[in-house]
């Protein structure tokens, strides 16, 4: 798939959100190394903090069909600025793949691409265990 291809997966999640309190959908696109895509939106509950991001639920599909290793993940919002990720997600994130290319969509469509070093500098992983 290719760059613009993720990104329009991504943008296409946005109409899957759950997200009745925020009002605030996220659509997420997560590529593997074997070129397999994984989709994802933000899940909201009436109990707040039990919501889901969109890049969680992404990559919570992937793990649990066996996928490990990842490119690149869009994360698309309707944001004037690019939609980063949250810290949670940034942490959950760094545990799989800590090169992980991190590319943000605003509500026009204009990228912002980081690392994951860039996201989570000293960032807390399996080498401190
Ligand atoms: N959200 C995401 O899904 N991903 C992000 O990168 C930032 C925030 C969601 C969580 C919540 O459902 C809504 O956006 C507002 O915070």
């Amino acid at each position: 798939m290719t760059r613009e291809e993720l990104k329009a997966a991504a943008t296409g999640m946005l109409d899957k959100a759950y997200c009745p309190y925020s009002h605030f959908p996220v659509g997420a696109a997560l590529e593997c190394v074997d070129g397999t895509v994984y989709t994802g939106c933000n899940i909201e509950n009436a109990a707040y903090p039990v919501g889901t991001c969109a890049e969680r639920t992404a990559m919570g599909k992937a793990i649990s069909e066996g996928h490990r290793d990842f490119v690149r993940i869009v994360v698309a919002g309707k944001s004037e600025g690019p939609c980063v990720p949250c810290g949670m997600c940034r942490q959950f994130m760094k545990e799989f793949a800590p090169k992980l290319e991190v590319i943000c969509l605003n509500a026009k469509g204009e990228e912002q691409a980081f690392t994951m070093e860039e996201l989570l500098p000293h960032g807390f992983d399996q080498s401190f265990l």
